[in-house]
């Protein structure tokens, strides 16, 4: 009986990497405003040694399932590609990122600095309808930021909170969105 082997993805690094291995994230500048479980940061050194092999910079990249836009994010930031296009499903998600490249990152940016975080101001902040595509990104920031494993979904729960409801040790809520 014939063996099939499904070809290797990257096969111009194969003979050098093997199978990509996961890095610790750490060492990746962490771009992304979101907090994501099974995000691709761990796969970024292999990303940019293949894209840059094997594309010319004035290529357009598109990510699928793009969620904290990990890749897109280190493409641009690194001059890798001209152009990035995400792909995203998740209304919510989809807002933070419409919201960062049609001009409202610095809006963005001061929402989420000036926001006094407690328990209750987020629970107050998420039952409001939001009006805008930017209040929605704010909300699902918030959501991202606060609950746990940043899972959006209802019923997912709070992060553990310091004295007096304050998220006093862990101020991981607390980023600059840089985008300009
Ligand atoms: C695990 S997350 C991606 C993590 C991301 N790449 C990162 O590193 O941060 C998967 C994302 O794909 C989105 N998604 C799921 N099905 C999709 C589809 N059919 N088309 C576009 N996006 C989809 C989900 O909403 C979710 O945000």
């Amino acid at each position: 009986m014939r063996t099939l082997r499904q070809s290797p993805l990257f096969p111009e690094l194969s003979g050098e990497l093997g199978i990509p291995k996961p890095v610790n994230v750490a060492s990746v500048p962490q771009r992304s405003p979101f907090r994501y479980p099974g995000g691709k940061t761990w796969f970024v050194p292999t990303f940019r040694q293949w894209l840059g092999n094997k594309y010319s910079k004035s290529g357009v990249l598109v990510e699928p399932f793009a969620g904290g836009g990990i890749i897109s994010l280190t493409a641009l930031f690194e001059n890798l590609v001209e152009k990035a296009v995400m792909v995203e499903l998740d209304e919510e998600i989809a807002a933070v990122w419409e919201s960062i490249v049609h001009g409202d990152a610095e809006w963005l940016a001061n929402r989420v600095l000036t926001f006094d975080l407690t328990k209750e101001a987020v629970i107050r902040e998420l039952k409001k309808s939001p009006n805008t595509q930017r209040e929605k990104a704010f909300q699902t920031i918030l959501k991202n930021r606060t609950f746990h494993g940043g899972i959006l979904a209802e019923g997912s729960g709070f992060l553990k909170y310091g004295e007096n409801g304050r998220d006093r040790g862990d101020r991981r809520f607390l980023f600059v969105v840089d985008y300009k």
